[in-house]
């Protein structure tokens, strides 16, 4: 019988053959280049000391990133936002199940755990209440009836494309939650679903600023006619940035986003590090007294707090001038908040984190007797519903959140929202990039976030014996301390002495 090979299976063998030879050959080409190249060059020692192979650390190190979330990381260890986190909010956009099985993986026992105190006869589910709405700026032509006490914080169209500001509106109006525009200025977007907005006004004034760009009262009149925008958030600081205004990279300045912003397209468009015409407390005051003035909606301002001395002195000034003046709200950021785009060295090491700020400014404005005259805000990492949970024990009246709503969004914390490749289409304005962002769909997750964070947050506060949220208090969590032992909130801050007259 005959073994004899067809002849075109050798042609093939022997085409392969060559084939692989010709790779082999340039592929060594390729390293010897390599090798000389990095022999030769003086700028990476690792490359010119282990020639070729020292370049894979560079390759690792950039793709550890988005490895080390699925497989090396444990479920509570990652920053700025862990795998226990992150798939809270997923579940909780999803609507699907929240409830785990077995037992808690949380570790109770490190310093600054918290811990709510729950009643040993909790809320009957027939007495338990849904969380009322509260009104925010009393003495405004057109005070604002805020319905739900979680919402969406400040980020702006630029920062976060079309799609994602789409599902965002939408979302929020499903949900009954207001939607803050971040500094980007007003887009139709932001409009598109129906929501309750509140207007940022960033230091670069985009959408309300004239030519010199300082504020319009024309356009910020024409922005207040809007039924949707409810109220006017001066921003003074964010968290991730204290004292540095806003980046928004050029390859993110679109035709669009610059027109809306009234800025060139294609340039960095960067913000003042503050309002030129805010100098100190009493002109904080004017600038709010003002926007209220022209707008007739609630005004308030956002920063992160660092030095606090100055808020006494605000406070007084308040006092001095009347209630009225003051501002129907600040929103206090925490110093690990959230950006599109800022430097490390503000990032990691400047203001207070909200677990410092929140009580301090909350204590500050009891003291004053200010307590129901200004609605508080807190924000920063309030993510789940204990977050926000604590955040309304410790006295805040909301809490926003910007990257939950990221994350509620399809976010998985690449870390590229600066480049303009976001792989989910959040922080991205290439179309080929944003079509894995179905605003429709998305905008369901984004109700459902809101509405299972809040039923969960009044599942706690009915566990504490409380019908609703809002009545939670300081004596309802605790906090484990360096010593082992967890301590009451209201011994940890107490109930602070009146200071001044209208506090008596
Ligand atoms: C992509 C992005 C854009 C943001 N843009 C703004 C902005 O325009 N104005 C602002 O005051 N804060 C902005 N922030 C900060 C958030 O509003 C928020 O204060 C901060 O992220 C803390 O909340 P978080 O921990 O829930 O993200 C931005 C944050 C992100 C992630
Ligand atoms: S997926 Fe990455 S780049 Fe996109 S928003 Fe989330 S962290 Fe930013």
């Amino acid at each position: 019988m005959s073994t004899m090979v067809p002849e075109f299976v050798i042609q093939l063998m022997i085409v392969l053959a060559v084939l692989f030879l010709f790779a082999v050959g340039v592929a060594a080409l390729v390293i010897v280049y390599m090798y000389v190249v990095d022999v030769t060059q003086t700028t990476h020692a690792i490359r010119r000391n282990f020639p070729v192979v020292g370049r894979f650390r560079y390759f690792f190190e950039h793709m550890g990133e988005f490895f080390r979330q699925y497989f090396f990381a444990m479920d509570r260890e990652e920053m700025p936002f862990n795998r226990e986190q992150r798939s809270y909010v997923y579940r909780a956009a999803k609507n699907v199940d929240t409830t785990v099985a077995f037992g808690s993986t949380r570790d109770l026992r490190p310093v600054g755990t918290v811990l709510f105190v729950n009643c040993p006869f909790p809320t009957l589910e027939r007495d338990a209440e849904k969380t009322p709405p509260l009104e925010i700026g009393p003495y405004c032509e057109t005070p604002f009836l805020a319905k739900s006490v979680f919402n969406i914080s400040g980020m702006s169209f630029g920062a976060i494309s079309v799609p994602a500001v789409t599902a965002l509106s939408n979302g929020a109006a499903k949900a009954g939650c207001w939607y803050n525009t971040g500094e980007g200025g007003l887009s139709p977007y932001h409009l598109k679903g129906g929501c309750d907005i509140v207007f940022q006004i960033g230091t670069a004034k985009y959408g309300v600023r004239d030519d010199d760009a300082s504020l319009s009262d024309d356009k910020l009149r024409t922005t207040a006619a809007h039924d949707q925008v409810r109220m006017f958030e001066i921003k003074l600081s964010q968290g991730a940035k204290p004292g540095k205004g806003g980046i928004l990279p050029g390859a993110k300045v679109t035709p669009e986003i610059a027109g809306i912003r009234g800025i060139p397209v294609g340039e960095d468009s960067i913000s003042p590090n503050r309002h030129p015409e805010v100098d100190n407390a009493a002109e904080l005051l004017d600038f709010i007294g003002h926007v209220r003035a022209v707008t007739g909606k609630p005004v308030g301002f956002k920063a992160v707090i660092g030095a606090y001395g100055w808020l006494d002195g605000f406070f007084e000034e308040i006092n001095r001038r009347g209630i009225e003046s003051a501002p129907d709200f600040i929103t206090i950021d925490s110093a690990d908040g959230g950006t599109g785009a800022a430097p490390t060295s503000l990032m990691d090491y400047v203001g207070l984190p909200i677990w410092e700020s929140l009580p301090m400014v909350v204590d500050r404005i009891v003291a004053h007797g200010l307590r129901d005259r200004i609605k508080i805000i807190a924000s920063g990492k309030m993510i789940t519903p204990a977050d926000v949970a604590w955040a309304l024990c410790i006295g805040a009246d909301f809490c926003v959140s910007a990257r939950g709503f990221m994350m509620s969004l399809g976010c998985i914390q690449a870390l590229q929202c600066n480049k303009n490749t976001c792989p989910t289409g959040i922080t991205t304005h290439d179309p080929k990039l944003q079509i894995g962002l179905d605003p429709t769909d998305k905008a369901e997750r984004v109700a459902h976030y809101v509405l299972n964070l809040v039923h969960e947050v009044e599942v706690i506060a009915h566990s504490c014996g409380v019908p609703h949220p809002r009545l939670l208090k300081r004596y309802h969590a605790r906090i484990v301390r360096p010593d082992g032992r967890s301590k009451q909130l209201s011994e940890i801050y107490p109930d602070p002495e009146p200071v001044s007259a209208a506090a008596q």
